[in-house]
């Protein structure tokens, strides 16, 4: 039988990955400060992304998650926040046109602060640290002083979030995203490179058929969805101090939301069933999402889905497969027929990033592109011989022009890594890379629905 939930319940439980305060009473008041701050996210905004999930989870609709490994406070700045953004919404174009589904646009943005450590501390020439944990916790630098962790952090991580999700409102909501500005989303460094222009082949594809559209009397003025998009926020929720403060409960229904990102996900350092991380998302109404390694079992997946969704709710959970597109194969057929089997509903959604991630000749930690590409095929080969339907995929990535995955059209190459390694952690695709993938996989897509379409002319 499971017991009561509250807010802080998950204090009762083991946890792991949690950064050691030396000033506790500090830590104290600032989580009475931001359990006085506005909420980031509203209960109905989680509540539209759960339908739409659920539309995914039953196979009418392709989620696309993408954003930093780690945001920082150094790179907080306009242009990185628009650049990511229109390179998800230039991805989002090219996947609906390849898969005539609605793309549900999600955001690693807005709150994706702090990240889990192999390691608790960090030994570097015989002097031994606390691990970075991102700048939610503490600073890069390999100092005592940065990397003491510190409460005031939290407050920094808040205000940055709330700002960035103010430009990302406007953007989605204030006329960017219109689909009349398709050509104007290319970046600079984009447009002269084979990806730029195939994707300026297919907005001059677009463009015509809204010229078409335009002359039947349908333009963005009748139609609101033409002019302005949906776009969500997530983080992996792991200081639940942080989370808990943030958490309110929605008037409307008397639920209770966790309001600093509409889309939470646990970690697969974090998914112990007994542990505090599962206590805190069960007790929440919002959409989240779990981490499913190499090391999962369809136990494991079936209790981890029991524990967060006793009621079967579609889109209230997206599992992120991450396992490298060999285990993928050997596995994720067994994790697909036991949900199946059970009859649970879910988004099942591939992290092709994290295990691919590789040191470099040259010492830089990295992923090739290929690998990142043969995940993703290996997710959809399953799911096409398994008759379920590939919903989404998660990447790390930026729209700035970084050199830190290697491979790809732009050919990166191991000894040109140093030349824009920038990540404050995992090694992310550059706008090229992801745009390259998003043909890719649009193709993948493509061929699925005309597979579909050919079995249900057939039957
Ligand atoms: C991440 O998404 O940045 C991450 C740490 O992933 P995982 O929990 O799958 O290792
Ligand atoms: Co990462």
């Amino acid at each position: 039988m499971t017991t009561a939930w509250t807010r802080e319940t998950w204090r009762t439980k083991p946890i792991v990955q949690v950064p050691e305060y030396a000033d506790q009473a500090a830590l104290k008041a600032v989580e009475h400060r931001l359990g006085n701050f506005p909420p980031l996210v509203f209960a109905g905004e989680a509540r539209s992304l759960k339908k739409s999930l659920g539309d995914v989870a039953q196979g009418r609709g392709f989620l696309l998650q993408g954003g930093d490994c780690a945001e920082s406070f150094a790179e907080f700045h306009p242009d990185n926040i628009r650049d990511t953004f229109r390179v998800l919404l230039q991805m989002a174009v090219v996947l609906t046109f390849g898969a005539g589904v609605p793309i549900v646009k999600l955001g690693r943005m807005a709150g994706q602060f702090a990240k889990p450590r192999s390691s608790n501390t960090e030994i570097i020439d015989g002097v031994e640290l606390p691990s970075y944990r991102g700048d939610m916790v503490n600073g890069m630098d390999f100092t005592p002083e940065m990397r003491e962790p510190d409460p005031e952090r939290l407050v920094q991580a808040y205000n940055q979030s709330a700002a960035t999700l103010n430009l990302l409102r406007a953007f989605s909501q204030g006329g960017y995203a219109d689909l009349r500005k398709v050509h104007q989303w290319t970046l600079g460094f984009v447009a002269d490179s084979a990806q730029g222009e195939r994707y300026q082949d297919l907005a001059d594809r677009i463009q015509e058929a809204l010229a078409f559209m335009e002359a039947c009397g349908i333009n963005s003025t009748a139609v609101p969805s033409m002019r302005e998009t949906d776009f969500y926020t997530s983080h992996e929720a792991l200081l639940l101090n942080y989370e808990e403060s943030l958490t309110r409960m929605d008037s409307t229904t008397g639920r209770w939301y966790a309001c600093a990102a509409h889309f939470l996900w646990i970690g697969e350092r974090t998914r112990q069933l007994d542990h505090a991380h599962v206590e805190f998302l069960r007790g929440v109404d919002n959409p989240i999402g779990f981490k499913a390694g190499p090391t999962i079992d369809p136990d494991d997946v079936l209790r981890m889905i029991d524990a967060l969704n006793p009621d079967n709710e579609a889109g209230r959970i997206t599992i992120i497969t991450r396992m490298g597109a060999e285990k993928l194969q050997e596995h994720l057929p067994t994790l697909i027929r036991a949900v199946e089997r059970e009859g649970k509903t879910v988004v099942w959604s591939c992290d092709p990033m994290h295990a691919n991630t590789e040191k470099s000749s040259s010492g830089y930690k990295t992923r090739r592109f290929d690998n990142v590409l043969g995940e993703v095929k290996s997710f959809f080969d399953v799911h096409r011989s398994e008759g379920t339907h590939a919903g989404g995929v998660h990447f790390e990535m930026t729209g700035q022009d970084v050199t830190e995955c290697v491979g790809g059209a732009q050919a990166i190459t191991e000894a040109s890594l140093g030349d824009r390694y920038h990540t404050h952690c995992d090694p992310r695709l550059n706008a090229s890379q992801a745009l390259e993938l998003a043909f890719l996989m649009a193709e993948m897509l493509k061929q699925d629905r005309q597979a579909s379409t050919a079995a249900a002319v057939a039957s």
